[in-house]
């Protein structure tokens, strides 16, 4: 929820214009209300578009709501799902979020799931079963095969926004236990799905993070929204 219209569209043509010839696919994505707008904008252009979330129901009396068929009305191709934000402030459970990953897939939409632990849980060596329960949630509602149209954000969330980023191994290992966890299921699915780390990504630390081998790019909050910095790690992950 940061930015307005000025800003926003600024920032976006600015990362748009500068992304040159990555091989990496660029997804922003902004608050709903500017969607319409920055989708029609971009249409053609590499800079893509995505929602930040969106209902687990697929229309009527929800006020408040946006359903996965808006996005889908719109063009919109990725969404965001179980951000630890929507997890944490908006109680979102591991259901409502397997829920939701379902009706994304229904609606032609590409889901980036994102999971991951809390300080909490990482002290009291929760981790890997922490999401490995929140995967498990999502592989019961929708099945293995559809992993293979999403993406996994693994983030965790004291290094959301926190400047203290996980170590590159840190992230590795949380990385490998995630695609071991598929790949016992599914192994084509796991070796190929991209499993993105978020957590305080920034042009300094974007490098190492990204040459661990089970780290396929990154989800970007704070650092996105300076265009030279967000530039600086598409180029990294390129
Ligand atoms: P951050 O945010 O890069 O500012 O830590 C990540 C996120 O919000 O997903």
């Amino acid at each position: 929820m940061n930015g307005n219209w000025q800003m926003l569209t600024d920032l976006a043509c600015d990362i748009d214009k500068g992304i040159g010839s990555t091989d990496a696919d660029v997804v922003v994505f902004p608050s709903f209300v500017y969607l319409p707008a920055l989708i029609k904008q971009f249409a053609g252009h590499p800079l893509m578009i995505g929602g930040q979330n969106h209902s687990q129901y697929q229309s009527g009396a929800y006020t408040g709501e946006v359903s996965p068929a808006m996005l889908q009305d719109l063009n919109c191709r990725y969404v965001l799902l179980g951000h630890s934000e929507r997890r944490q402030l908006f109680f979102e459970s591991d259901q409502v979020i397997a829920e939701k990953f379902v009706l994304a897939q229904q609606h032609g939409l590409y889901p980036v799931l994102c999971i991951g632990e809390t300080l909490q849980q990482r002290q009291n060596g929760e981790t890997e079963s922490i999401v490995i329960a929140q995967l498990e949630a999502v592989v019961q509602a929708a099945g293995i095969e559809a992993f293979k149209q999403s993406v996994i954000a693994y983030e965790p969330v004291w290094a959301i926004g926190t400047g203290q980023t996980a170590t590159a191994d840190q992230a590795q290992a949380a990385h490998k236990s995630i695609r071991q966890y598929l790949a016992a299921q599914h192994s084509e699915v796991a070796s190929e799905l991209r499993i993105i780390y978020g957590g305080s990504v920034k042009a300094a630390n974007a490098s190492a993070i990204f040459a661990m081998p089970d780290i396929d790019g990154g989800l970007i909050g704070g650092a996105s929204l300076k265009a030279e910095e967000f530039l600086a790690i598409i180029a990294a992950a390129g």
